[in-house]
C-alpha cells in the first residue's frame, strides 16, 4: 500500500492563481527522486488563513486518513504567516525535535533559516510537518528529518 501523503500549500498568492505553486511540486519531486517509499498524494492550495489551514489539516488527517501531512509556506515572521499557529491548534502533541532539527540543518545552507517557525506534531494517527515555501528549503528540511518519519508513523499508526 502506498503511503498517502497530504500536501498542503499555504500561500495567498498561489491560492489566487497569481503565483505558481512551487512548494507542492517540490514535495512530490522529493519523493519521486529518492523513492524513499511508495507514495500517493492528496494536494490542496489554500490562503494564509488560520481557519482554512485548520479545516484542511483536519480533513486530511480525519477524513482522508493521511498518515503524513506536509505543509509548505507560511512559517516565517510576517503578519500573514500563521501556519505554525494553525498546526499547533489541531495537534494533540508537538514534536519539538523536528523543528529544531530542520532549523539546525538549514542554518548550514542559509542564515535566514532562523526565520522559519516551522514545527511538527501529531493529530491522532497523522504526523504533520511544516516546511518553508521555498523549493530548495523543502529538500533541505526533509533530508534533515526523513529518517525518523517511518518509525514515527509506526509508533502512532
Ligand atoms: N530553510 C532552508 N533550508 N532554506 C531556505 O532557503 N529560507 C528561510 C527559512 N527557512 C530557507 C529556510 C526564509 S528566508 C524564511 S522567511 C523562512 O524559511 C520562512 O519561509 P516561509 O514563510 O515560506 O515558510
Amino acid at each position: 500500500m502506498p503511503l498517502q501523503i497530504g500536501v498542503l500549500t499555504i500561500s495567498d498568492r498561489a491560492s489566487q492563481g497569481v503565483y505558481e505553486d512551487l512548494g507542492g511540486p517540490a514535495i512530490r519531486d522529493y519523493f519521486a527522486k529518492r523513492s524513499v517509499f511508495a507514495v500517493d498524494y492528496f494536494s490542496q492550495i489554500i490562503p494564509d488563513e488560520i481557519p482554512a489551514i485548520q479545516t484542511a489539516l483536519i480533513e486530511m488527517a480525519d477524513d482522508r486518513c493521511c498518515p503524513l501531512i506536509l505543509t509548505t509556506g507560511g512559517t516565517g515572521p510576517t503578519i500573514r504567516d500563521v501556519t505554525p499557529e494553525a498546526t499547533e491548534n489541531v495537534c494533540d502533541k508537538i514534536l519539538p525535535g523536528f523543528g529544531e532539527q530542520m532549523r539546525t540543518a538549514s542554518l548550514r545552507f542559509v542564515p535566514t533559516a532562523i526565520l522559519s517557525r516551522q514545527l511538527a506534531g501529531i493529530r491522532q494517527q497523522s504526523l504533520i510537518i511544516n516546511l518553508p515555501g521555498k523549493p530548495t528549503a523543502i529538500a533541505e528540511c526533509l533530508d534533515a528529518v526523513i529518517e525518523a518519519v517511518p518509525y514515527c508513523l509506526k509508533l502512532i499508526g
